[in-house]
């Protein structure tokens, strides 16, 4: 069975902590991670953290074999400093096709005074690098003699897991108004972030994704420049305890109340299937750390079915915590697999 996890704002809603809890909870075969260096997906589990930038969240179990899709861009430091972090030698594979971001991106980035002034971007060299991979003269993992033993050919692996019955999650990044097709150009990144481009990044077909789970954030954060309904001051956003910092940059994250509108606009581009709600603790404190449903504050439960009449949309998984086993899964309940 294919999941594909995808972010439903502007990013940040808490897919690093969704896909490390389906990795702990499903135990998948296989783990892809789609996207680039500039996503910084945060696990925390057992009082540890981990900050990642190009390896699955799903690397918890330590079953799970760890690929990087096609269509990344990675950073070798960045690869293999958490190859190292999370001590996971030996099950992590990269696609032959996965691009390499070098030093010079990052510098033509730095120097790009239109994106990092005018775009707010994380200059980490992901749109020079795409610009050169358009361009065909980006190296990619085939070309990297210290990659030699782990290159390997992602979409094989996973097609043929996925005829066999096995559970693969594939991990997007950022959110669906991220991105540069759908969402608010300019402001945006550099590649589609929808759940179809990111079983594109993979190499999978429409016809074998099972599941997408759209991760709504229990309000909406958006970090660099660009729209934000109904945004909040920041002395409102330390009011209401919604502060946060962004995982690659460390920027204030610009914050505004939960929005429907963009909420179902991100259901209908991604088809989802389901939908995983984070931060519900941040609207209920006292639902901090619930694991049980029928255990939620009565006002909790009202604010979820409340938004799950308004969106159509099963919600599945709530997160109720920053720990990866902070979670309410309703999947069993309301019959979703
Ligand atoms: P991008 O791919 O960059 O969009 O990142 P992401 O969706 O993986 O989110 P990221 O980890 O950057 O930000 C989410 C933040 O919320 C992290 O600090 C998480 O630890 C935290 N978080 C996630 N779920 C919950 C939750 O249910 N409750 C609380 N309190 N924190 C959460
Ligand atoms: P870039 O893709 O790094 O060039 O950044 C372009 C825009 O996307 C900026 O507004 C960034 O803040 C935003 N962005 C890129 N990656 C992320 C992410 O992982 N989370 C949230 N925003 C992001
Ligand atoms: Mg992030």
């Amino acid at each position: 069975m294919l999941t594909i996890v995808v972010g439903g704002f502007f990013g940040d809603e808490g897919k690093g902590k969704i896909v490390s809890y389906l990795g702990l909870n499903d135990k998948p075969a296989y783990a892809v991670r789609c996207g680039a260096v500039n996503a910084g997906h945060t696990v925390v589990y057992n009082g540890k953290k981990w900050k990642l930038r190009a390896i699955p969240s799903a690397f918890l179990n330590k079953e799970t074999i760890l690929l990087i899709a096609a269509g990344s861009l990675i950073r070798l430091d960045v690869l293999f400093k958490e190859i190292r972090e999370t001590g996971s030698e030996g099950r992590v594979f990269l696609d032959r096709n996965t691009g390499i971001i070098e030093e010079e991106h990052v510098e033509r980035e730095r120097r790009n005074k239109y994106l990092s002034l005018e775009i707010g971007s994380t200059l980490q060299g992901v749109g020079e690098a795409m610009v050169d991979r358009v361009l065909r003269k980006l190296r990619l993992a085939r070309d990297f003699n210290e990659l030699r033993n782990i290159v390997t050919d992602v979409s094989s692996i996973v097609n043929e897991a996925l005829d066999k019955g096995l559970n693969v999650v594939v991990e997007g990044t950022q959110g669906t108004f991220l991105s540069l097709y759908h969402g608010t150009y300019p402001y945006v990144t550099s590649r589609d972030t929808t759940a179809s481009a990111f079983a594109s990044e993979v190499g999978i077909g429409p016809k074998k994704v099972d599941e997408v789970i759209v991760v709504l954030k229990a309000y909406v954060t958006r970090v660099g420049s660009g729209p934000l309904p109904n945004e909040l001051s920041q002395e409102e956003i330390v009011r209401r305890g919604w502060v946060e910092r962004a995982t690659v940059t460390s920027r204030l994250r610009r914050a505004a109340p939960f929005n429907y509108e963009l909420a179902r606009k991100a259901i209908m581009l991604n088809s989802a299937t389901q939908v995983a709600i984070t931060k519900l603790d941040k609207l209920f404190p006292e639902a901090y750390g619930i694991r049980e449903w029928s255990k939620l504050p009565m006002e909790a439960r009202k604010w979820v079915e409340n938004v799950e009449e308004r969106l159509k949309v099963p919600i599945t998984l709530i997160g109720t915590g920053e720990d990866s086993k902070q979670i309410i899964d309703r999947r069993k309940d309301l019959g979703v697999s």
